[in-house]
């Protein structure tokens, strides 16, 4: 069973659907980079798994649970996170209070919390040193990072990233891409959203979305294939 299945999922803001059918999967222990192009639909389609919108047709399922109507909250607690397009950290709080917000729901739990933040900040260096600042004044680099960390705190089992390299340099983007990579191999799952190639070979599942729906998916080494970059990146 895949820890995450798309089926047949219908969603729009209005009458008219900007996603048309949509079906894929992601397995359990991989990074899946879902690539296109601005207004393709990669937005619509995390903020649907996250809950924040409703589909008009077809479901999301988590272990082959139905997530139905369930709110975003009940969706972090049953280990889904998102990582926002655009960051939504809360400027006028440190870092360290953006990171105890993300970890509100195991607020009952302060161990699993210090071993988040313990792990976050393991991932990103740069956070620890900054603990006391506010949010606000982070570089842009910095408040990606930290909105990253702060989708760590709840623990999930499935990290959904919104275009993390969105407005960074192209070093920058390479650290957020390795540590999306190191949160897998300590065992995350990650579904990585970009408009950056680049991110694809961090990738162990690729998706190309055009226009609401996908047109093209490689797994493993396919990723690296020639044609898929020619065909569809036009790089
Ligand atoms: N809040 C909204 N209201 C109406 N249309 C929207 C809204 N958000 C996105 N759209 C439209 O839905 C389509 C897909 O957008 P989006 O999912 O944000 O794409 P992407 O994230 O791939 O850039 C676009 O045509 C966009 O204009
Ligand atoms: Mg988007």
């Amino acid at each position: 069973m895949s820890l995450l299945e798309i089926s047949d999922l219908v969603v729009g803001y209005g009458p008219h659907p900007v996603l048309h059918g949509l079906d894929f999967v992601v397995e359990e222990g991989e990074l899946c980079v879902l690539l296109g192009l601005n207004g393709a639909g990669k937005t619509t389609t995390v903020s649907t798994i996250a809950g924040l919108l409703r589909p008009q047709r077809g479901q999301v399922r988590l272990d082959g649970q139905v997530l139905g109507r369930s709110s975003p909250s009940a969706r972090v607690r049953k280990g889904i996170s998102l990582s926002p397009e655009g960051r939504r950290i809360f400027p006028r709080l440190t870092v360290r209070q953006n990171l105890r917000l993300g970890g509100w729901s195991q607020r009952r739990s302060p161990k699993v919390v210090k071993s988040q933040l313990d792990l976050a900040l393991d991932y990103f260096p740069r956070l620890a040193e900054r603990e006391d600042q506010l949010a606000g004044t982070l570089s842009g680099g910095e408040q990606q990072m930290l909105a990253v960390a702060r989708a760590l705190m709840s623990r999930p089992r499935l990290l959904l990233i919104d275009e993390a390299s969105l407005g960074l340099s192209p070093t920058l983007a390479r650290t957020v891409w390795e540590v999306a990579a190191r949160i897998r191999r300590d065992g995350t799952t990650v579904l990585m959203v970009e408009q950056n190639a680049g991110a694809l070979p961090f990738a162990d599942r690729a998706l190309i979305m055009e226009k609401g729906t996908l047109v093209h998916t490689a797994v493993g080494e396919a990723i690296r294939d020639v044609n898929l970059r020619e065909t569809y990146l036009g790089v």
